[in-house]
């Protein structure tokens, strides 16, 4: 792709109260960050003329709370996750997310072309689902041992490893290269550990443990000898 956003989802209701997986909606700062995305994002877009001036009169419509399908800055709990948001805008921009609320509520004020991809849902955690990281320490200490130990090679009971994640992101990441277009993608820790991993060619053991933080933008831009130049972005 000619240029590659990644972000993770904004705070979601599970993540204020440090519990994992699930698929809860946005919380009130998450929706925050889901309004402020398209206006991070606007500058750094490769528009010129019709195409952006279209753009950022979407973009200016969500800043002012108008555009897009909840108008108000609080998260709407029965917000439909199929919303598509405004409608797209034939530009050269897709956005990719999983299939987790989380990850469309926080696309869905972008006026582009959306994807869900099933393979960029987060780690599954099988057994340990919806649980804080204190009560899988109660609650399975084994579990909890041996993934302190081996976070990379470790697997939830029924759940998934991250080297299974890193598996299943193949295709997912042989789409992102071949695809000419720029990309944003909104998506979960693990999965984002993952693909940045990837593309900026960190060491195997590292990727459990990359710094992913919430409510950042991270721009990666290809150099000509192929690998990737790296950018983080915080909200304004
Ligand atoms: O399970 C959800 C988390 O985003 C993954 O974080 O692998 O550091 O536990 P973790």
């Amino acid at each position: 792709a000619r240029r590659i956003w990644l972000t993770r989802h904004g705070q979601s209701e599970y993540n204020q109260v440090d519990r994992i997986g699930g698929d809860s909606s946005l919380a009130t700062p998450g929706e925050v960050y889901a309004r402020c995305l398209p206006e991070m994002l606007l500058e750094r877009l490769p528009l010129v003329g019709l195409e952006r001036a279209r753009i950022e009169e979407i973009v200016a419509g969500v800043a002012a709370g108008t555009g897009g399908p909840a108008a108000t800055s609080a998260p709407d709990p029965n917000a439909d996750p199929a919303d598509p948001g405004p409608e797209p805008v034939p530009v050269p921009v897709s956005v990719w997310t999983s299939t987790l609320r989380r990850t469309i509520q926080t696309a869905r004020y972008l006026p582009f072309p959306k994807l869900r991809w099933k393979a960029l849902d987060e780690i599954q955690a099988g057994a340990c689902d919806g649980l804080t990281y204190e009560q899988i320490a109660q609650q399975y200490p084994d579990e909890f041992m041996a993934r302190c130990k081996d976070k990379l090679r470790y697997r939830y009971p029924a759940g998934e490893s991250y080297l299974d994640v890193i598996q299943r992101l193949e295709p997912v990441i042989i789409e992102m290269e071949r695809e000419k277009e720029c990309i944003v993608v909104v998506g979960h820790q693990a999965v984002l550990r993952a693909v940045l991993g990837y593309f900026m060619a960190k060491p195997l053991a590292s990727i459990p443990t990359l710094d992913i933080p919430l409510h950042t933008l991270m721009e990666l831009r290809p150099r000509p000898d192929g690998t990737m130049d790296y950018e983080f972005i915080p909200i304004p």
